[in-house]
């Protein structure tokens, strides 16, 4: 990938790198970030790279009263030639951008921030862990700024680009989770923000997913926020069953985030020649499928655990198994060739991959 040369405040001390066989997710940051601002009459300054560090704000500052906010996540890999690779960064700018729209924040030019997220990764590649499992994971966001307690849009925003070496999300890594299905609260509604990536629709799902660790399940399976029935998302997931051979994934009703690694398998279904249905399907059509043994497999697919195999699911206090609980052979075929794409172990057809 073309990088830019950008101005770049060096900081004086560098941190100590950790261990990277024991890396938790999302508690560890680099030395740098990238950051850029706007100002309605501006635009978009030059993105520059700063030392990693708190953000001084306003106490009146928009974010912190209305949630004017949007976030991305993505991963750079250390691949078999030692180079670090980004899998399908452009699908992230293009995804903020539409959150952009959605959460009335301007837009921005997904190539400049990319060129500078390469001169970024590459100050920082020797923070790209290379033990299986293991990635730096990108998080861009932006904030609103202005100082005003009245309700409209921010005229001032921030934009960062922070960088975390990750081991698993889940704890359970690969192996299957029990998840709950939710039939109280709702996370998104269609023409609400579901389909933005902003922080409110993730913390509205905190007390659901209290609910369901409290009996014992690591997710929970939202339903549509209308007649309670359609499946839309898991835990920060899209979701993939397998059905008497077929693959089938809610539909992108309006209120189902649009996911890269939701895309990807997909597609690579698609050059595997397994039929994909995107479509409705209902809780009731599942409970169905799992009781006459067309349930075959069920996972969800995200940027943070790529592919996670869901082992049963509780609906009104029933617990209805998948594939006796085991990770299905599918669900293990997509991880590994996802995985192997994002890491370079195995050829990239589709040319996902992005070398900085
Ligand atoms: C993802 O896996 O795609 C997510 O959105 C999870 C992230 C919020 C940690």
């Amino acid at each position: 990938m073309s990088k830019n040369t950008i101005k770049w405040t060096k900081r004086d001390k560098l941190k100590t790198k950790p261990d990277e066989s024991t890396l938790p997710f999302g508690k560890i940051f680099t030395d740098y970030m990238m950051k850029m601002r706007y100002e309605a009459g501006s635009g978009w300054s030059d993105p520059e790279i700063v030392p990693y560090g708190p953000i001084e704000l306003d106490p009146a500052a928009m974010v912190l009263h209305y949630g004017q906010t949007v976030f991305e996540g993505l991963k750079a890999y250390r691949n078999e030639n030692g180079d670090v690779q980004l899998f399908r960064p452009e699908e992230n700018m293009k995804r903020m951008n539409r959150s952009h729209r959605r959460m009335s924040i301007p837009e921005f030019d997904g190539e400049t921030v990319l060129k500078a997220l390469s001169q970024l990764i590459d100050i920082e590649k020797d923070w790209v862990p290379s033990v299986e499992g293991t990635s730096l994971y990108v998080r861009p966001f932006v904030i609103s700024t202005q100082t005003h307690l009245a309700v409209h849009p921010s005229d001032s925003y921030e934009f960062y680009i922070i960088l975390s070496p990750v081991g698993s999300y889940y704890p359970e890594g690969i192996n299957p989770v029990k998840i709950q299905v939710e039939d109280e609260f709702t996370r998104a509604v269609k023409g609400g923000t579901g389909t933005a990536k902003t922080g409110g629709n993730y913390s509205a799902g905190y007390n659901a997913q209290e609910k369901a660790s409290k009996s014992g399940h690591a997710q929970v399976l939202w339903l549509d926020a209308i007649e309670k029935q359609y499946i839309e998302e898991v835990g920060s997931m899209n979701v993939f069953f397998k059905i008497n051979g077929e693959i089938v994934t809610p539909a992108l009703s309006g209120s189902i985030l649009e996911g890269v690694t939701r895309k990807s398998i997909i597609e690579l279904l698609h050059s595997w020649e397994i039929p994909v249905m995107e479509r409705k399907i209902s809780i009731q059509e599942l409970i169905q499928a799992q009781k006459n043994g067309t349930l075959e497999e069920a996972f969800g697919a995200g940027t943070a655990a790529v592919v996670s195999p869901i082992g049963s699911f509780t609906y009104k206090g029933v617990a209805y198994k998948v594939q006796d609980g085991e990770t299905g052979s599918l669900t293990k075929k997509l991880y590994d060739t996802v995985t192997g794409i994002q890491t370079g172990k195995l050829d990239d057809p589709f040319g996902w991959t992005k070398v900085i």
